[in-house]
């Protein structure tokens, strides 16, 4: 048996079904072209018929991204099907439809009502339907962990005669123990007929905290692809972490016997920041792999340690994930050429266009800060590729604030070809230019989360704000800015969440003034001068 690990990832599907973690168009191709660069033999790019927003997107990453299978996930359904194939059919012989529905006694019952012949017919049925739009199809029993045996089977050789060429099966819930999950697939592999002439896959939730445990042991059980997402995301407790599979293998390879990986594993660290950044979700700090302290040492004896032989502490090299391959800083001196090669090398696809645009900001956050570090700069990107079809465009900040004094805020934004300007009172100054926005836009959000990190170390260190924001009509935005001034990146922030909710939608008018939650308060008077405003 071959001792070839495919990496399947679904970042772009399971992970931003989590809530929170959307992503646009321009985001999700980033990420593809770096799940690319990391080396994934299959990007599951999305779920096609669940919007049109998806189903661009997937269509798009099978046109731009050359190299890995580009999936498409349907539902047992025609009209999900034939979506999901229009959708990777630029991809050519690199398009795969997953196909999954429903197993477990739960879902047949509840979900589904529907009896054990019907859902295999179903199955069947779904998997020639894919079959005869592309040569690749994988068929997933959701729920698999929590389906009798012997029909998991019986599923399993009904989809595979049907032409399934990959077969998954998910832990749905993360309910599945390590023990479990293994002898599933054992029992499966050794009972379905034509198990031998297809692969076998994990697809692990973390309800539980097992789901890189559980994908590890579904390996020593027969499977061969992992599905899985980086830094974990993905629904509820999210999804087995790429990262952590990726290195167990790789560290562990004397008790793995040898499964290996095609994983470019010097690019993870990159890529976990790009997602995080993408998708506006913080990666924690005591995170396995990719998280700030993963290879920290603060107990004097382990810096010892480490300073008399690394691995008295340490059972990987940080460089062999990408930690410490940062080059010297930036500064307001550089050139367009070096910032846009730095760009690139952190992966960024930038039109000439932008680099000009984001080079405005460049200079204008080099004035104010002696170096401009990869994280300053990748903050700066996130903002463009965010605000890429910005509606409103921060044209000039003023905020004066005190122990004394009343927070007052004036805000000019730039609409259009008009310039809206206002001014209010708040409870601190970052609620004056908060509400101040709001009285330009018509726009009120609530917020429910926010959250400021220093984006590099230093007095002059960049702020970056993610918040998220409730709109009257129940939407929650996340919304990300950043700046030296913390007032200016929390403005930006905001605004961000509410053009992102402007051009996603907003479903109904908004709703009457709510009280906002209340940010820290701080002493400042500061002016952003005008600068021209993005398109
Ligand atoms: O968790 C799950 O069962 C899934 C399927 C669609 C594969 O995400
Ligand atoms: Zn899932």
């Amino acid at each position: 048996m071959s001792q070839q690990i495919r990496i399947f990832d679904t970042t772009l599907r399971d992970g931003e079904q989590c809530p929170g973690a959307s992503m646009n168009l321009r985001q999700k191709l980033e990420v593809a072209h770096q799940l690319h660069r990391l080396g994934v033999d299959i990007i599951e790019a999305g779920f096609p018929i669940s919007s049109d927003g998806d189903f661009a997107s997937v269509q798009q990453i099978a046109k731009e991204v050359r190299g890995p299978i580009i999936a498409g996930l349907a539902r047992c359904v025609p009209k999900d099907i034939e979506t999901a194939g229009a959708a990777v059919k630029p991809a050519g012989k690199n398009g795969r439809i997953h196909v999954f529905l429903g197993t477990s006694k739960i879902h047949r019952e509840f979900k589904l009502a529907k009896a054990q012949d019907e859902i295999l017919r179903l199955a069947a049925d779904g998997v020639k339907r894919a079959r005869a739009l592309v040569k690749d199809v994988e068929f997933s029993p959701e729920d698999a962990s929590r389906t009798e045996l012997d029909f998991l089977a019986k599923v399993v050789e009904s989809a595979i005669a049907a032409g399934a060429t990959t077969i998954n099966l998910p832990d749905t819930v993360g309910y599945a123990t390590p023990e479990e999950y293994r002898r599933m697939f054992e029992f499966v592999i050794a009972t379905a007929k034509g198990s031998q002439n297809v692969v076998f896959s994990t697809h692990c939730h973390n309800d539980l905290g097992l789901a890189v445990a559980n994908s590890l042991a579904g390996i020593a059980g027969g499977a061969r692809q992992v599905e899985c997402t980086i830094n974990g995301i993905g629904e509820r407790a999210g999804n087995a972490s790429l990262e952590e599979v990726v290195m167990a293998l790789r560290t562990r390879r004397d008790y793995f016997k040898g499964y290996s990986t095609q994983i470019h594993t010097r690019e993870v660290v990159k890529t976990s920041r790009l997602v995080s950044r993408m998708c506006g979700f913080l990666v924690q700090r005591n995170k396995a792999i990719v998280g700030e302290n993963a290879f920290a040492h603060s107990s004097g004896i382990h810096q010892d340690g480490i300073l008399k032989k690394r691995e008295t502490y340490e059972i990987m090299d940080p460089k062999d994930v990408g930690w410490g391959d940062t080059e010297l800083p930036l500064t307001k001196h550089s050139g367009r050429h070096a910032m846009a090669v730095r760009l690139k090398h952190l992966g960024y696809h930038m039109s000439d266009k932008e680099l000009v645009s984001v080079f405005e900001r460049f200079k204008e956050i080099g004035d104010r800060k002696k170096f401009v570090y990869d994280d300053d700069l990748a903050a700066l990107v996130d903002n463009q590729i965010q605000n890429a079809q910005e509606v409103y465009a921060l044209e000039y900040l003023h905020v004066t604030s005190g122990n004394t004094s009343v927070p007052t805020a004036t805000v000019r934004l730039r609409y259009g070809a008009e310039a809206k300007q206002d001014a209010s009172t708040g409870d601190g100054p970052v609620d004056a230019a908060l509400k101040t926005i709001d009285r330009i836009t018509g726009h009120r959000g609530v917020l429910k989360d926010y959250q400021l990190r220093a984006v590099t170390a230093g007095k002059d260190a960049m702020g970056e704000v993610t918040l998220k924001a409730e709109f009257g009509d129940g939407q929650t935005i996340t919304g990300r800015g950043a700046s030296t001034d913390v007032i200016e990146a929390s403005a930006r922030a905001y605004l961000n969440a509410v053009n992102r909710h402007l051009l996603i939608g907003a479903k109904a008018p908004a709703a009457p003034a709510a009280k906002r939650a209340k940010p820290a308060a701080a002493t400042v008077k500061k002016v952003i001068k005008p600068r021209t405003a993005k398109a």
